[in-house]
């Protein structure tokens, strides 16, 4: 039996762009999935096409036990962090001797495939290796670690990643003369905010910039914007929305001793929030329980 485990993730910039060829930077956070494999004769699992396509890309059968502490649908990054733990679990429950980068590329495949071609590979590359990555075409760079007090307000407005980024092909076809320069206008904000990742006001600035251009794309939501208000209001330096929007997510980048009460406005607006903070250590072995 092996138990792995993989954080969620926020994207802090260039969520849509990074479609594109933009650059994206993401950031792994707690909470985690933990995953556990074991070989066994005769296997059960939950249904799911990803776990399934783990299976499927290892060459073995076994059953699993999933424990999320990540809200599915919510943009962040579940079902990456599931495929990344699962393909973790099967080589170590199994002998594979596969190593991060062949986890971490396995796991891109999967999601693509599973996605019907619409993935990047920020959610997988974030989870498997944590910290904040810099995703560019098929480039990725670790960025220094950041210690920031982030609040993540989950709308539990339901939303699908691929038909958003479907939905901004569409706008981009129609009107290449508004989407190209928006588009390139969310790359000058992230090439910006990379400078500022240790000053929490300046990169608050830069959230909400990049929040403005993605809903000049059509993803904002009534109730994303409504949490996003509501965070600035109770003193949050920025806050955006995360992932694909539509529904799912927004975060805010709070002082320290303000996230509490940042929380406490993203609730008052019906969202769900999560205080968390950077994860930086990506997917690794638990002790089996
Ligand atoms: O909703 P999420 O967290 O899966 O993020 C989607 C981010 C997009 O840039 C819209 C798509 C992608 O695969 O990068």
């Amino acid at each position: 039996m092996a138990t792995w485990s993989a954080p969620g993730k926020v994207f802090l910039f260039g969520e849509h762009a990074v479609v594109y060829g933009k650059m994206g930077i993401a950031m792994a956070i707690r909470p985690r999935v933990f995953v556990t494999v074991r070989d066994t004769k005769r296997p059960s699992r939950a249904k799911s096409p990803y776990i399934d396509s783990c299976f499927e890309a290892m060459g073995v059968i076994g059953s699993v036990y999933i424990n999320s502490q990540i809200p599915s649908s919510s943009g962040l990054g579940s079902s990456a962090a599931v495929t990344v733990a699962t393909l973790a679990a099967i080589n170590d429950e199994f002998n594979l001797n596969k190593t991060r980068e062949d986890i971490a590329a396995m796991a891109f495949e999967i999601e693509k495939t599973v996605q019907k071609g619409r993935a990047s590979p920020t959610d997988t590359t974030v989870s498997t290796y944590g910290g904040i990555v810099l995703i560019t075409g098929g480039s990725r760079r670790r960025l220094p670690p950041q210690n920031m007090h982030l609040v993540v307000g989950d709308s539990l407005v339901s939303h699908s990643t691929s038909r958003m980024v479907e939905q901004v092909a569409d706008l981009k076809k129609r009107h290449p003369e508004i989407v190209d320069p928006v588009l390139d206008a969310i790359q000058g904000v992230s090439m910006s905010a990379i400078h500022q990742l240790s000053n929490p006001r300046e990169l608050g600035r830069y959230m909400n910039m990049n929040n403005s251009l993605l809903e000049v794309l059509g993803v904002g939501h009534p109730q994303l914007a409504k949490m996003i208000l509501a965070s600035r209001q109770a003193g949050a330096f920025g806050a955006k929305i995360t992932g694909a929007g539509g529904g799912g997510s927004m975060v805010a980048l709070c002082p320290k001793q303000l996230k509490h009460r940042v929380a406490k406005a993203i609730e008052s607006c019906d969202g769900r929030a999560i205080v968390t903070a950077i994860d930086t250590e990506g997917v690794r072995k638990e002790k089996n329980v």
